[in-house]
C-alpha cells in the first residue's frame, strides 16, 4: 500500500482517479473541519459573529499568502461558479461587445457567460482551438485569431476541465494587457497542483478552487479581484455587507464576505490544509504524480488506438491526463467502469469528442493504472471501446 493512503478516508475499495472532479480531505484537515463545525454548533452565535470571522481573516491572509495576492484582494466564495457568476453578472458588457474565450472551457462557465452576454446582446465566443495542440505558438495564434476590435476581456482556463490541459495564460495577460483587456482566469484545477502566483500572472479576475488539489473540504473555493477592478463587482448576493452600517477598509470584502447565515467552517480549514502539504513535501508529490500522469499518457493513448492531445511535457500536462476514446455510449462507459470495475473515472463529452480522464494524487500508484488498462481491454474485447 501506498504510504499516502492512510491519510485519506477514500473508499479502499475503489480504484480513484478523478480527484480532479472533487479532492478528498487528508484526515487531519477533515478532523479540524469537524471540530470547527463543532464549535459552531456550540455557540453560534459567538462564532458567526465574532469567532469564525476573525479565523476568517486569518484564513484569507494564510490563503493569500499561498497564491501570492494582497489578503483584501481575495474572498472565499463557495464554488469557482459562484465566482464566475459574481463576475459575469457585473461585467459592464454592452451591445455588441465580444468575451474572448476558447472552445475547451467548463461546461457550466461556459453556459454562465452564456447567459449573461445573451442578456446584454454581447457574444461569447469560443475560439476553436485544434487538437492535438502542436505547441504554444500555435496555440497562442489560434487563440487571438479570435480577437477583434469588439473583444472587451478574456476569459480563459488555467487548467482545462474535459481536457487537462495547462494553458499559457502567462503570455495571454501580458497580450490582454498591451490590448487593454480585461483578463478573467478560472484557475479551478490549479492551486496545489501546478505552482500559482498571483501578482506575477497579474491577471485582473482570478477564481480557484480549494476543494480540489488543495484538498480543503468541499465549498471552498476564491475570488481574486485585482484591486483596481474591484469598484465594478457588485455583490452576487445582496446582503448586509452592501452599504454596510459598520464598514471594514475594503468594501471588496465587504460586499463579496458577507453573504447571509452559512456554515464556512470549509473556508477555516485551509491553513490546515496548506501545512499539511507543507508538512509532507506537497510540491515533490505534484511532481512525482506529474511524472506518472506523463509517463503512462503513451500506453493509454496506444491502447485506445488514439493520439495525444498536446505534447506530453509539463508545459502542458500536470497530474491530469485526457484520452480521446471512441465509444458510442460515454455514460454508460463511465457507469461500468464504476460499477464492473470499481474504478472512479471521468468520461466527458467536448465538442463531440469523448475524453477519459485520469487524475494522479499522492495515493495514487501504477496498479491503479494497470486496474484501468486491465478494464479498457477487457471493455475492447467486449466491443465496447475501439
Ligand atoms: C475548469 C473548471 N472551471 C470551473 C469549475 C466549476 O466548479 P464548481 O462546479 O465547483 O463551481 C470546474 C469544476 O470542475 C472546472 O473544472
Amino acid at each position: 500500500m501506498n504510504h499516502y493512503k492512510k491519510h485519506f478516508l477514500l473508499d479502499p475499495d475503489i480504484t480513484f482517479l478523478n480527484f480532479g472532479s472533487f479532492g478528498a480531505c487528508p484526515k487531519p484537515v477533515f478532523e479540524v473541519y469537524q471540530k470547527i463545525q463543532m464549535s459552531l454548533e456550540r455557540e453560534p452565535v459567538r462564532f458567526i459573529v465574532h469567532d469564525g470571522i476573525q479565523a476568517l481573516e486569518a484564513a484569507r491572509k494564510e490563503l493569500s499568502k499561498y497564491v501570492n495576492c494582497h489578503s483584501d484582494d481575495l474572498v472565499f466564495v463557495t464554488n469557482p461558479s459562484y465566482g464566475i457568476n459574481t463576475i459575469a453578472k457585473s461585467f459592464p458588457l454592452n451591445k455588441g461587445d465580444e468575451i474572448l474565450s476558447t472552445s475547451l472551457e467548463y461546461g457550466a462557465m461556459d453556459r454562465t457567460w452564456e447567459y449573461y452576454c445573451n442578456r446584454a446582446g454581447a457574444s461569447y465566443v469560443k475560439q476553436e482551438i485544434a487538437l492535438p495542440i502542436k505547441d504554444k505558438k500555435t496555440f497562442l495564434e489560434q487563440f487571438w485569431s479570435g480577437y477583434t476590435n469588439k473583444t472587451k476581456a478574456i476569459f480563459i482556463s488555467h487548467i482545462t476541465s474535459a481536457t487537462g490541459l495547462i494553458l499559457p495564460v502567462e503570455d495571454i495577460c501580458v497580450e490582454a494587457k498591451r490590448l487593454g483587456l480585461i483578463t478573467i482566469v478560472d484557475g479551478a484545477h490549479v492551486p496545489a497542483q501546478i505552482p500559482l502566483d498571483i501578482t506575477a500572472l497579474n491577471a485582473d479576475v482570478y477564481v480557484a478552487a480549494c476543494h480540489k488539489w488543495m484538498m480543503a473540504p468541499k465549498g471552498s473555493s476564491f475570488l481574486y479581484v485585482k484591486k483596481e477592478q474591484q469598484h465594478w463587482v457588485d455583490p452576487l448576493l445582496i446582503s448586509w455587507g452592501y452599504r454596510s452600517d459598520t464598514p471594514s477598509h475594503s468594501s471588496f470584502l465587504d460586499y463579496h464576505q458577507t453573504n447571509g447565515t452559512r456554515d464556512f467552517s470549509a473556508f477555516l480549514t485551509v491553513p490546515e490544509a496548506i501545512s499539511f502539504m507543507r508538512e509532507h513535501n506537497w510540491w515533490q508529490v505534484a511532481s512525482d504524480c506529474r511524472d506518472m500522469a506523463i509517463k503512462n499518457a503513451t500506453r493509454f493513448c496506444e491502447l485506445l488506438n488514439s493520439e495525444p492531445i498536446c505534447p506530453l511535457t509539463p508545459e502542458f500536462l500536470a497530474q491530469l491526463y485526457s484520452i480521446p476514446i471512441q465509444t458510442s455510449d460515454p455514460m454508460g462507459l463511465h457507469q461500468r467502469l464504476f460499477h464492473e470495475y470499481k474504478i472512479e473515472i471521468p468520461v466527458a463529452v467536448q465538442n463531440g469528442r469523448t475524453f477519459l480522464r485520469y487524475s494522479i494524487q499522492a495515493f495514487n500508484t501504477p496498479s491503479d493504472l494497470d486496474r484501468l488498462e486491465q478494464a479498457i481491454l477487457e471493455l475492447k474485447k467486449q466491443g465496447n471501446l475501439l
